[in-house]
């Protein structure tokens, strides 16, 4: 059984890293990895590979940037021709990245049966293009690996077929999980001057709706400047933000190993950091803040209070059932919930439903049982 599996974007990587492991584990499965070349950066895609161990990918398609049509005709178009060559028995892709839908509509065509991981999330919001990402994708999937119950409700009211969509829990979650020993010895606190027990705030920006439109960037700036008088906010910076934050004032820019001591608040800027040491950095945070998906679900499973700077989540189970606050981007909201929840004490929740690191074995445990089936029918027919 030849499972083809597409990786394009950051997330990708943390996501299909325990799958490609489980895969390994199955001596009748043949785990291919095509890498789109989406982020092609040292930061944003090497680092990735080696901190959860991933082996090469066999094809990279150097896919790059590009608007959103161009980054998805690109991948199409140098896709087809692998997908025809390598000719697998399935293809599984991962989460809502411009790569996923390219994957996602040349196999349906070519029909190769399509595996989702992550499938039936939505924000409501079709001005985000992951949703119309998530939209395409789940509807020519024939298998719809969902991480929480509200995916399952979502896909259903969509009139996607029942018996596809499989409640697995959460592989980014297996990622975190599998990792932890070694984010747990991380020596990113030492490279920048952050000393044991120090209270200190993360943040992540890149999301277009907020960085993309110089009047909302410089509002959520200046109230995380505000925020940022009771605590540092530490934010390790996303290509796509870095020029438009260069010539903003009043941030404080540090070589991520200049060893000097964080300063007692305002807003810190690092290059992105590697996976081991943004988990480290968020597990020891005395609050995140982002306006990623991920983000939010790795602070619920580490029990770190997160505000998220948007004003919906596809992600509703790190609200009812983790630590998550949805607030927007008005600047008052965002300096009033800081306060708020640097007084407030959390109890620790637990971890959402089948968020227990097996979500990638569950999986592949799906995948042999299906390919089994329809073997047998083939012998019968
Ligand atoms: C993409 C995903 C988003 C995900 C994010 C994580 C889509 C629609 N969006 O957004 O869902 O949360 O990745 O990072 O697929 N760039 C570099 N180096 C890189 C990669 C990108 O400099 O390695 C620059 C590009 O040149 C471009 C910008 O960053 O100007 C945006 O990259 P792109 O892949 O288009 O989308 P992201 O904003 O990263």
């Amino acid at each position: 059984m030849k499972i083809l599996t597409v990786a394009g974007a950051r997330p990708n990587f943390v996501k299909i890293a325990p799958l490609m492991h489980e895969m390994r584990k199955h001596p009748s499965i043949l785990p291919m990895l095509v890498h789109t070349g989406q982020h092609y950066d040292r930061a944003m895609s090497d680092q990735f590979f080696a901190d959860l161990e991933i082996a090469p990918p066999d094809v990279n398609l150097g896919a790059g940037s590009g608007s959103h049509a161009e980054q998805t005709a690109q991948v199409m178009q140098r896709i087809e021709p692998v997908l025809a060559k390598l000719d697998p028995d399935l293809v599984l892709v991962v989460g809502d990245v411009n790569s996923t839908l390219a994957a996602t509509l040349v196999a349906a065509k070519l029909q190769i049966p399509v595996a989702h991981v992550e499938a039936g999330l939505r924000s409501f919001d079709r001005s985000m293009p992951e949703e119309i990402n998530r939209i395409v994708t789940d509807a020519l999937s024939d298998l719809l690996f969902v991480t929480e119950e509200s995916g399952r409700q979502n896909l259903m009211r969509e009139g996607i077929n029942p018996w596809k969509i499989h409640f697995v829990g959460n592989v980014m979650i297996d990622a975190l999980e599998a990792t932890r020993p070694r984010w747990e010895r991380s020596g990113i606190f030492e490279l920048l001057g952050i000393e044991h027990g120090r209270r200190y705030a993360v943040l992540t920006l890149h999301r277009p709706s907020n960085v993309d439109d110089g009047s909302t960037l410089a509002g959520v700036l200046a109230a995380l400047q505000k925020a940022a008088r009771r605590l540092p906010i530490l934010l390790p910076v996303h290509p796509r933000v870095r020029q438009k934050l260069s010539q903003a004032g009043g941030i404080v820019w540090r070589d991520a190993e200049s060893r000097e001591k964080l300063p007692d608040g305002g807003i810190v800027c690092v290059d992105p950091t590697s996976y081991l040491d943004f988990v480290a950095l968020m597990s020891r945070a005395t609050l995140v803040m982002t306006d990623s998906g991920g983000v939010q679900e790795e602070s619920t499973m580490l029990g770190i209070p997160c505000l998220t700077l948007r004003t919906t989540t596809e992600r509703p189970v790190t609200v009812t059932q983790g630590t998550n606050r949805v607030i927007g981007t008005s600047p008052a909201r965002i300096v009033e919930e800081v306060h708020a929840a640097l007084s407030r004490s959390l109890d620790r929740p637990e971890p959402p439903p089948l968020w227990d690191g097996k979500a990638s074995e569950r999986i592949v445990r799906i995948l042999l049982d299906h390919f089994q089936i329809g073997a047998a029918r083939a012998a019968v027919a």
